[in-house]
């Protein structure tokens, strides 16, 4: 078995923070691409006419349910007064067309008192199966993200904008956002965090309020108000996009992003 020492060596390379002497580094943008006998065909001089597309199949349309026990009313959310009330509270929410489809309502997990609090896009098929947050590929490398940093997964929480599994993991519409916003808005209230890192560009934009680029946005502090108190943001990529752009480059950014999160959570009171 590796002994601790070799396992945090790991992680740290795979984050790309080590090694980065013994690597080749990629200089132009081409490095990043498949070799050229991998890569497409150059397209011919002459397009060939497309073929006729069929017609998109018309989106579903939602009916709200006719019996409002699943939806539940503002004033119940305010009123829970813990983080389990809360999940008591909505779990059976049918208040956007996520609700019917879902296996499991993915409230979010970890430390109530948490100081450094994630929020990501929404539930894969991994988390609607299993009920919790981040437990796929993506939540892997997050889990080493975290541990990169010197904290274990159970000492920050883990959170979504929407609960429910988004069909074909699409990102969720602006409407199933905000009518799942209301619940996320009541964590971060119940969990008062120091520090939120939101994961990719969906939380930046739903949360936040800003639609800059996640390539722009990272690493730069924000700032968000709930409940009377602003909690600063700090956005970085998704551990999804990570897992797709697997360059040092990337990984490094995201590690500076979580290490100026630490630092902040870690720097003393203010008296
Ligand atoms: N991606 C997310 O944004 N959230 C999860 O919980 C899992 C994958």
């Amino acid at each position: 078995m590796d002994s601790p020492l070799q396992a945090w060596r790991d992680t740290l390379e795979e984050l790309g923070v080590m090694g980065l002497v013994r690597e080749p580094v990629a200089t132009a943008p081409e490095a990043d691409l498949p070799p050229a006998a991998a890569r497409p065909p150059a397209r011919p001089a002459v397009a060939a006419r497309p073929a006729p597309r069929a017609a998109p199949a018309p989106a579903p349309t939602y009916v709200p349910p006719a019996d409002p026990r699943g939806c539940p009313p503002p004033g119940v959310v305010a009123a829970a007064a813990t983080l389990a009330d809360l999940e008591q509270a909505i779990q059976g929410c049918l208040a956007c067309p996520l609700g019917p489809g879902r296996l499991k309502f993915v409230f979010g997990e970890g430390d109530p008192r948490a100081r450094l609090m994630f929020v990501g896009e929404g539930p894969g098929r991994d988390e609607d199966l299993q009920g919790r947050p981040f437990v796929g590929k993506a939540g892997e490398l997050l889990d080493k993200m975290i541990g990169a940093i010197g904290l274990k997964r159970e000492e920050t929480y883990i959170a979504n904008v929407v609960k429910c599994r988004p069909p074909d993991n699409r990102t969720p519409s602006p409407e199933e956002a905000r009518a799942c916003l209301g619940y996320l808005h009541r964590q971060i209230e119940l969990i008062q965090p120091a520090v939120i890192v939101t994961l990719g560009a969906t939380p930046l934009r739903e949360l936040v309020g800003l639609s800059e680029g996640i390539t722009k946005a990272r690493g730069q502090w924000k700032r968000v108000r709930v409940g009377g108190r602003e909690i600063p943001v700090m956005p970085t990529f998704h551990p999804a996009y990570v897992l797709r752009q697997y360059t040092q480059d990337v990984r490094r950014s995201v590690w500076e992003d979580l290490k100026a999160a630490k630092e902040w959570i870690d720097r003393p009171a203010e008296s």
